[in-house]
């Protein structure tokens, strides 16, 4: 039996690699002349897993870590970072449910033959040197939930395949290569969390039809969009708990539709070149705990109506030119225990801040925040602030 074995899966490697030499070359036949040997308990999703998984064994370059090492023979299940579970289809049939190989340091590429693994619900290959593209036949992973490839070194434009993935919930490919736009259907999609930073994306745009995004957390810093926060933001109305958009060059004035997004926790739009005053209408964020609107070039004043925010625990404003503070905002720290950081501003009667005439020029140009969050006559401000160097996201592990 154990002969038999051994033949039939060594007549499958010569089969792979004869496929790789001959695209044309199908291997149906063998598949069909291997299923006759094969021994009557054994699992066919199974055996498609291991075609593909003995095909990414030899996309991998380097596993300096030695997790595919014992990635051998037909036994799938007891590969390191291969789980197994019972299909949803059929619960007496184990099929491969789960990849993770987080921080496996594995250099290599993506296979076409993983879109065998359509079992799959999730992939976790956070922290690898994976390069190249994802393979289009991953669209075949119809049931798949969550896919984490973030921190590797995949290339090209926005990964349009996951898009098509129908369970798809948890994105995250941030501290990736991956340049251009941002798709508006991504945000018509019904995810749950979504990480891009850190990747070279250069436009987004939030569709302003979709309504039921399901989105609670959106991750989009240190890339270069560019442009203003668009209104449309407010269509995460119902679910979005945290918006993070540390530096990524957005200009233009914050939106009134920022204070309409009632779920928010964490609002952080620090490292950019915003313009214009706090909307008013942020004062309405019940659940507020982190603001963080610092080295921006906002002007105005820092409202009560924010200081008095019931679950604020950290308010960051520094590195802005704002002029007015109120004295709810000046006792938070003693008053409530909130964190509050208003360093480098135009505020008279508060330390550390910015130079008399720092402040005078930007504020001899006062910004008129236009419809749409547009702002005229910043270009004067932009050019009186240096811009400082970003800070980075980490990624975290899941
Ligand atoms: C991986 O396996 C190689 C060869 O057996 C060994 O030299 C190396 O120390 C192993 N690496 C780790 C991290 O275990
Ligand atoms: C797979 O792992 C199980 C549990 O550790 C073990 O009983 C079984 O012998 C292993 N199978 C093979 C083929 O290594
Ligand atoms: C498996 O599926 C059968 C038929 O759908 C069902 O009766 C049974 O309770 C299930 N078993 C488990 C462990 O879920
Ligand atoms: C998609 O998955 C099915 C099994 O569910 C498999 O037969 C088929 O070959 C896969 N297609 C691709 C392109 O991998
Ligand atoms: C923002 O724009 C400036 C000027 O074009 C550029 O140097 C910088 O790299 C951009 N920031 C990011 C995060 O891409
Ligand atoms: C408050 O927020 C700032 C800016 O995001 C951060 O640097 C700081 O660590 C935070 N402090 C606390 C106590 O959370
Ligand atoms: C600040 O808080 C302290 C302690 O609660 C209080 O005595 C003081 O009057 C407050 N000052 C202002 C300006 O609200």
């Amino acid at each position: 039996m154990i002969l038999l074995l051994l033949i039939h899966f060594s007549s499958l490697f010569n089969n792979l690699s004869a496929k790789h030499n001959n695209n044309n070359h199908h291997s149906h036949n063998h598949h069909a002349s291997a299923r006759s040997h094969r021994p009557a308990d054994s699992n066919p999703r199974l055996h498609q897993a291991f075609i593909a998984l003995q095909a990414w064994k030899a996309a991998i370059q380097s596993d300096p870590n030695n997790f595919t090492t014992n990635w051998v023979g037909p036994s799938v299940c007891n590969y390191t970072g291969v789980y197994c579970a019972p299909s949803i289809h059929d619960n007496k049939t184990q099929v491969v449910a789960g990849i993770d190989l987080n921080h496996a340091d594995i250099a290599g590429s993506l296979p076409d033959e993983l879109g065998l693994l359509s079992d799959l619900a999730l992939i976790h290959l956070n922290s690898n040197r994976f390069c190249g593209v994802l393979p289009s036949t991953l669209s075949n992973l119809s049931l798949l939930y969550e896919l984490d490839i973030s921190n590797n070194r995949f290339v090209g434009p926005f990964p349009a395949i996951v898009i098509s993935l129908p369970m798809l919930n948890f994105l995250d490919i941030r501290f990736n290569d991956f340049e251009g736009s941002v798709p508006p259907q991504l945000f018509a999609k019904k995810l749950d969390a979504v990480f891009l930073n850190n990747n070279r994306f250069t436009s987004f745009s939030i569709p302003s039809f979709i309504s039921g995004s399901s989105a609670t957390v959106l991750v989009f810093a240190n890339n270069n969009y560019g442009g203003c926060l668009p209104p449309s933001i407010v269509n995460f109305a119902n679910t979005l708990e945290e918006l993070v958009l540390i530096n990524t060059n957005l200009s233009g004035c914050l939106p009134e539709e920022v204070g309409f997004l009632y779920k928010l926790k964490v609002f952080d739009v620090s490292y950019n070149k915003i313009v214009g005053p706090i909307p008013y209408s942020m004062a309405g964020l019940y659940h507020l705990e982190q603001l963080n609107l610092g080295h921006n070039m906002m002007t105005g004043e820092v409202p009560d109506g924010i200081c008095m925010l019931p679950n604020l625990l950290n308010l960051t404003v520094s590195y802005n030119f704002f002029c007015e503070e109120d004295g709810v905002c000046r006792n938070l720290t003693s008053k409530k225990g909130v964190k509050f950081d208003d360093r480098r501003n135009c505020l008279p009667e508060r330390r550390l801040q910015r130079s008399e005439k720092e402040c005078k020029a930007a504020l001899d140009r006062p910004v008129e925040c236009i419809l749409g969050g547009a702002a005229v006559a910043a270009a004067a401000v932009a050019r009186a602030v240096a811009l400082p160097n970003s800070p980075s996201l980490a990624p975290t592990p899941t």
